[in-house]
C-alpha cells in the first residue's frame, strides 16, 4: 500500500508548534509533526480533533519522506544557531523547489543570510512572523510573510486558512521582500514592548499613586477595554489583577518579582531604529525599563541613598483615571505611529517594499497588538504617501485632544517621584516632531567649532565652515 503523504509539515513541537499543526488539521489540511522528544509527539496525535489527519514522527527522515511535493515545511524552533542546525540537517533530504519556512523571532539579518545560501542550492526560504502566543496558534494567529513570492502563493492558501479573521479578512498577507516578514514581527514586538510599558506606568500611578486597590484596578482596565482603545493586552492587564496566588490567596501580581525578562526582540528594534536611523524613543525607552528593572540590588542600594517615598497623588481619583485613559491614548498612538514610520522607511532604505497599510490589516487581528486603533489607522494609511501617523489630519486631532492629559499626567509623575518613560518619551517625540524649529542649529555650531564639521544655512544652499573664535 502506498505510505499516505501529508499536506504541511512542522518542524519543533513546543506548544506554538502543535497548536498551529492541530490548526491546520482543523481546517482540513493533513500535516506531519517532527520532534525528537517521543512525549511531544505522541501529545500531538492524542490532541487531535477527531477526524483530522494528524501524525507525530521522532525523525526528520521520516517527516521529509512523508510530505507531498513540492515540500511545505515550516520550523518553529528557538532562534539563532537551533534555526541553522535545523537547516543544515535539512539540506541533505529535500529537493529543489521544496518551501522552507521559518516561523520563529528570528534576527532579519539572519534571515538575509539564510534567503541568499539556501536560494543559491534551490531551496525556497522564508522568514515568517507568528503572533498571538499558544491560544492564537490554535485559534488563529497573526501572520507576516515575507520574501520569496512564489513560496508564498503556494502556501497562502493554507495561512490565509488558518490565520486570525477580523470581518471575514484573513490576517495574513504578503508583507515585502527578502526579510520582511522577520522585519515586520520585530517591529511588532517593539510596539508590544512600548504599550506594556505605558500600561505597567499606569498601574504604578494608580497603584502607588492613587493608593488604588487590585480589584479598582481590574474594574478601570476592565472599563477601559470596553472603550475606544480596546485591545488584547488592556484585556489582559485586567485579568491579571482578578488573578488570586494559589499558594498565598494575595493577588498573584502583587507576588510576582518586578524583573522584566525579554527575548531580545525590543532590543534588536532598537537597534535596528538606531541603524536606519529612525527614532522610536517610546521603544526604546521600554526597553531601557526592562534593563533597569533587572538592576535589582542597585536599585535597593540607591533607594537607602535617597530614601524616595512614593508620594500620594492628591487629586480627584475619577478626574485622574480620566487623564491616564487620554494619556494611554495618546501615547499608545505615539507608539505606533514610532514603529509604523519605522516600517516605512525600513522598506525604501532596506529595499524590502513593505506595504504598511497592510501590515496594518494583518494587525488587527489575533495578534498582541491588536487594537480597535488599528481600524483607525486603516484610514490614515489610505493615503499611500504617509510617513507618518502624526501626518494624518484625523490623528492629528485626537493627538491634540489629548495632549492636555498626557503632559497632566508626565507632570504629576514627574512631582512626585514616578518614572514614567514610557510618557515622557511619547510627548518629547510628539513636541520634538511637531516643531518647526529644533535647537539643533547649536549643536551644528559647536560641531562646527570644535571639529570643522561645517554646517548649513537657513537663507542660501552650500556648506559652511566658520573660524570660529579659540577658547582660552
Ligand atoms: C507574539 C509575542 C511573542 C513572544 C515575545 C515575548 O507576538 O506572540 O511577541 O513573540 O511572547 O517574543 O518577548 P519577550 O520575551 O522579549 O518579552
Amino acid at each position: 500500500m502506498e505510505e499516505k503523504k501529508y499536506d504541511f509539515g512542522m518542524i519543533g513541537l513546543g506548544v506554538m508548534g502543535s497548536n498551529l499543526l492541530l490548526n491546520m488539521a482543523d481546517h482540513g489540511f493533513s500535516v506531519i509533526g517532527y520532534d525528537t522528544n517521543p512525549v511531544k509527539t505522541k501529545s500531538l496525535e492524542s490532541s487531535a480533533t477527531e477526524g483530522t489527519s494528524v501524525k507525530g514522527v521522532n525523525t526528520l527522515e521520516q517527516m521529509i519522506s512523508q510530505l507531498k511535493t513540492p515540500r511545505k515545511l515550516m520550523m518553529l524552533v528557538p532562534a539563532g544557531n537551533p534555526v541553522d542546525n535545523v537547516i543544515n540537517d535539512l539540506k541533505p533530504l529535500l529537493q529543489k523547489g521544496d518551501i522552507i519556512i521559518d516561523g520563529g523571532n528570528s534576527h532579519y539579518t539572519d534571515t538575509l543570510r539564510r534567503i541568499s545560501e539556501l536560494k543559491n542550492i534551490g531551496f525556497h526560504f522564508m522568514g515568517m512572523g507568528i503572533s498571538g502566543g499558544e491560544e492564537g496558534a490554535r485559534k488563529g494567529p497573526s501572520i507576516m510573510p515575507g520574501g520569496d513570492e512564489e513560496a508564498y502563493n503556494e502556501v497562502a492558501p493554507l495561512l490565509k486558512a488558518v490565520s486570525a479573521k477580523v470581518n471575514d479578512q484573513p490576517c495574513v498577507g504578503y508583507l515585502g521582500k527578502d526579510a520582511a516578514g522577520h522585519y515586520v514581527k520585530m517591529v511588532h514586538n517593539g510596539i508590544e514592548y512600548s504599550i506594556m510599558q505605558l500600561l505597567s506606568e499606569c498601574y504604578d500611578l494608580m497603584h502607588n499613586g492613587l493608593q488604588m486597590s487590585n480589584e479598582e484596578l481590574h474594574q478601570v482596565f476592565k472599563d477601559w477595554d470596553s472603550g475606544e482603545m480596546k485591545s488584547f493586552l488592556i484585556e489582559i492587564t485586567a485579568s491579571i489583577f482578578d488573578k488570586k496566588d494559589d499558594k498565598t490567596g494575595n493577588s498573584l501580581v502583587d507576588m510576582i518579582l518586578d524583573k522584566a525578562g525579554a527575548k531580545g526582540t525590543g532590543k534588536w528594534t532598537s537597534q535596528a531604529g538606531l541603524d536606519l536611523p529612525m527614532p522610536i524613543p517610546a521603544i526604546d525607552a521600554a526597553v531601557m525599563m526592562r534593563n533597569l528593572s533587572s538592576l535589582i540590588e542597585e536599585r535597593q542600594e540607591a533607594h537607602s541613598i535617597y530614601n524616595t517615598s512614593l508620594q500620594k497623588i492628591d487629586i480627584n481619583k475619577k478626574e485622574f483615571i480620566k487623564l491616564l485613559y487620554d494619556a494611554l491614548y495618546f501615547a499608545t498612538l505615539i507608539s505606533y505611529a514610532q514603529g509604523l514610520a519605522m516600517l516605512t522607511t525600513a522598506s525604501f532604505e532596506l529595499k524590502m517594499d513593505i506595504p504598511v497599510p497592510e501590515v496594518v490589516s494583518v494587525w488587527r487581528g489575533g495578534c498582541i497588538i491588536r487594537s480597535a486603533l488599528l481600524d483607525q489607522f486603516k484610514d490614515a494609511y489610505k493615503n499611500p504617501e504617509l510617513k507618518n501617523l502624526l501626518l494624518d489630519g484625523n490623528i492629528a486631532k485626537l493627538l491634540q485632544q489629548k495632549e492636555h492629559a498626557i503632559q497632566k499626567i508626565v507632570s504629576l509623575a514627574a512631582l512626585h517621584n514616578y518614572p514614567a518613560a514610557g510618557f515622557m518619551a511619547s510627548l518629547n517625540y510628539f513636541n520634538a516632531y511637531r516643531r518647526k524649529l529644533l535647537p539643533t542649529n547649536l549643536i551644528q555650531a559647536q560641531r562646527d567649532f570644535f571639529g570643522a564639521h561645517t554646517y548649513q544655512r537657513i537663507d542660501e544652499p552650500g556648506i559652511f565652515h566658520t573660524e570660529w573664535e579659540q577658547v582660552s
